[in-house]
């Protein structure tokens, strides 16, 4: 009897100190040093002080790192995790690493696929309409060329692709299909691939493509992200192509394009559309966190919504955002 309520005893213990233990949670990235996933972990810090639970920042660059990240996570006692991972098609390993550990899981940004491409809906999500951004973009692309009175067929559109990625690949799709409804000529479209989703190897990307196609009188980009355009923009001004003769259109808002934006002189860098890395820094974390409390399950995916910015509205469009 006694032993009995002994055990019953320790196992409450047990059990209190399980609920009692302090939150942590990881936020694992892809490219720490991009502007854009420091503008997450910043907000995700917002959160965690807001909160009171702690935050594990770790730059997950490949997919060794990722699985080693997760382990260490365990190890630290974490109970999730938040992930924009090196390559989507890493879903499966990482949902059973997850697993493995008793690590509960949300992605951001780039959804987790399984081996066959298709999203894995039980990993829930924060993202953006990749397509419906990229509209975004393009129509964007399309007022300035006509507040420019440009003729399209002398216009050159440089899609810097990272079609891997499957938001990569929406976002410069519907870039490209808002030009064409637009009636811009889809044999001026010249796709430029890059190797990483980088400021470099969006340059490089470009200026091989420009070299091939120097007949255009001006041009026009859109790319994955800020970094993407900003890649393609450098490339273009390297052929005296400038702001007068190029618009650039990216997307992300963070630190790239705030930068750009606020150089004295005005660049091929015409705009971003600005999502909204408060949302899936912050949201997200809190998500994960009012999971692993048993306060509420994450939504199974959010889209957010994002807004053309440029030089003339920048102050708006910040304000609009929260950010
Ligand atoms: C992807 C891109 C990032 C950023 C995020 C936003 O992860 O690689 O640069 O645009 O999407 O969701």
């Amino acid at each position: 009897m006694k032993r009995t309520l002994l055990v019953a005893a320790a196992l409450c213990a047990a059990a209190w100190a399980h609920a009692a233990d302090p939150v942590k949670i990881g936020f694992l990235v892809k490219q720490a040093e991009e502007p854009w996933f420091q503008d997450e972990w910043r907000y995700a810090e917002v959160a965690a002080k807001e909160k009171g639970f702690t935050l594990v920042k770790i730059g997950i660059p490949n997919g060794e790192k990722t699985m080693a990240a997760i382990d260490n996570l365990a190890a630290q006692k974490a109970q999730g995790f938040v992930i924009c991972a090196p390559d989507v098609k890493l879903g499966k390993a990482i949902e059973r690493a997850a697993k493995r550990n008793n690590l509960k899981v949300v992605s951001v940004d780039d959804r987790l696929v399984d081996g066959s491409g298709k999203p894995i809906e039980s990993i829930p999500h924060m993202g953006i309409s990749g397509y419906q951004i990229g509209k975004q973009v393009g129509e964007g692309i399309i007022a300035e060329i006509k507040a420019r009175k440009w003729n399209m067929a002398e216009v050159g559109a440089i899609r810097v692709a990272y079609d891997q990625l499957p938001t990569g690949k929406e976002r410069t799709t519907g870039a490209v299909d808002a030009l064409k409804a637009a009636g811009f000529p889809a044999a001026n479209i010249i796709d430029a691939p890059q190797a990483k989703t980088d400021t470099e190897n969006a340059f490089n990307a470009t200026n091989i493509a420009l070299t091939k196609n120097a007949k255009f009188k001006h041009w026009v980009a859109v790319g994955l992200n800020d970094e993407a355009v900003l890649g393609a923009v450098r490339a273009a001004e390297g052929r005296g192509i400038k702001a007068d003769n190029m618009i650039g259109i990216g997307i992300g808002g963070a630190k790239a394009a705030e930068n750009e934006l606020n150089k004295p002189q005005p660049t091929g860098f015409f705009g971003s559309v600005m999502i909204s890395a408060r949302e899936h820094g912050y949201q997200t974390s809190i998500n994960l966190v009012n999971w692993i409390t048993g306060k509420a399950t994450p939504p199974a995916e959010v889209l957010t919504k994002g807004m053309l910015m440029t030089r003339a509205n920048q102050a708006e469009v910040r304000k609009a955002m929260g950010q």
